[in-house]
């Protein structure tokens, strides 16, 4: 048995009761409880991991509030989340020849790909059967993880930040890359104005932007997080100076602004990742032949536009998921060179789980949730604490 967290439907339904389906009061910390679970028999390729830090995600939350769809109801009534962790191989089956107990390790979400490497489902979250990464320990396949780069520069921390936000955002990049460049190829237009909003994965798809000679920007409400980008020299834009597009009048100052930052031209390519009046400023915001993509839906699933506009402005609506197996070896790489994430000044104990979800949902923090799962860490680790 290992101690991990659950969502059960029982909670879910409970507790948008108690706030009579009003979802901006739902506390999710009374859905996320500590539980127990037994974990699998190992078989020949698993193997089994100590969980030393993970990275509060936002699908948690997607599944604590049932805003996307009621996954607890449709996995049976229960899931055990987390599908992104840092962890300590402790045994490996037979067969297994990749890994060795001591080794440092990674995980990632991809739950089953499809013939062409992209998941058909997520890891502990839609994937029948399977068991997250918020619990002290699991069995994972071999496949399943990558090891951890201890010398990338990045310390423990922002390692744990990585294993699901970087490959969701590389992927988001390649895609983006690919399409614009069908259009325009790289001898009419070197450098591509990039704009990206709030959160996680947009502040490293930006990074990766800046990394490769884009003029990259970013438009978040949160100050700690704009200085952050603004010292790898990505400028921010205050997206509450334009009150979160709550009007049409705030959109219209908003693409002003975008135009003046551009010398007129627009933005090539636009990382969304929440939708509702993100993607309507997005979507005015981009240049002639832009690109639109994203991996996410966290304020709406339903985007409306304007056809026509699209056409005449040749705009490339992109949907992503998140990477193949070789995509997230590819993005591990980028740790520490390309990558180098914000986190929040709090690492929380793994008790204090459910208060990083309530902290993350409503969007106090500074940078992107850790919590330490492990009180004692191998040795191998000890220097990368800050
Ligand atoms: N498909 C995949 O593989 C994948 C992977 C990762 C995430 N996702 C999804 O993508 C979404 C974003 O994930 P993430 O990890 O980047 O998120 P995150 O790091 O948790 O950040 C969320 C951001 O949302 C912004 N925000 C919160 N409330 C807002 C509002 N009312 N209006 C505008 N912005 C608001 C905040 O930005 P500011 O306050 O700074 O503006 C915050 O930083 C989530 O829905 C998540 O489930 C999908």
């Amino acid at each position: 048995m290992t101690r991990a967290y659950s969502i059960s439907v029982e909670d879910v339904t409970a507790e948008r009761e108690r706030v009579n389906q009003d979802l901006s009061q739902v506390d999710v910390s009374r859905v996320i409880h500590l539980d127990e679970l037994e974990l699998a028999e190992m078989g020949v390729r698993d193997v089994r991991l100590r969980i030393l830090a993970v990275s509060a995600e936002h699908n948690v939350d997607h599944a604590a509030l049932a805003d996307t769809v009621n996954i607890a109801e449709l996995r049976g009534g229960k899931i055990y989340p987390g599908n992104s962790a840092l962890g300590e191989v402790v045994a490996v089956g037979g067969d297994v020849t990749r890994f060795k107990p001591g080794d440092i390790v990674i995980t990632h979400c991809n739950g089953e790909p499809d013939r062409f490497g992209f998941p058909k489902v997520i890891w502990a979250y839609d994937k029948p059967d399977s068991t997250g990464w918020y619990a002290e320990e699991a069995v994972v396949a071999d496949w399943q993880i990558v090891p951890a780069p201890l010398e990338c520069g990045l310390n423990l921390w922002e390692i744990a930040a990585l294993p699901l936000r970087a490959p969701t955002a590389y992927h988001l990049w390649r895609r983006a890359d690919g399409i614009f460049r069908v259009k325009v190829p790289e001898e009419r237009l070197a450098r591509m104005n990039v704009l990206g909003f709030g959160g996680g994965v947009s502040e490293l798809f930006l990074m990766l932007a800046r990394a490769r000679g884009h003029n990259a920007f970013f438009c978040s409400g949160s100050p700690e997080r704009r200085a952050a980008l603004e010292a790898q020299g990505i400028p921010g834009i205050d997206q509450k100076a334009f009150n979160r597009f709550a009007s049409r009048g705030d959109s219209k100052a908003f693409v002003k602004e975008v135009r003046s930052l551009t010398g007129g031209e627009g933005m090539h390519v636009v990382c969304d990742m929440l939708r509702g009046p993100i993607f309507d400023a997005g979507f005015a915001a981009a240049a002639r032949e832009g690109v639109i993509v994203s991996a996410g839906w966290q304020l709406t699933r339903d985007v409306g536009y304007n056809s026509a506009a699209a056409s005449i402005k040749q705009i490339t609506l992109d949907h992503t998921h998140y990477e193949t197996l070789e995509g997230v070896e590819a993005a591990t790489e980028l740790y520490g060179s390309v990558f180098k994430p914000t986190i929040h000044s709090e690492i929380y104990d793994f008790e204090d789980l459910p208060r990083a979800m309530v902290e993350m949902h409503e969007n106090t923090q500074t940078g992107i949730p850790i919590i330490r799962v492990a009180r004692d860490m191998p040795d191998s680790v000890a220097a990368l604490i800050p």
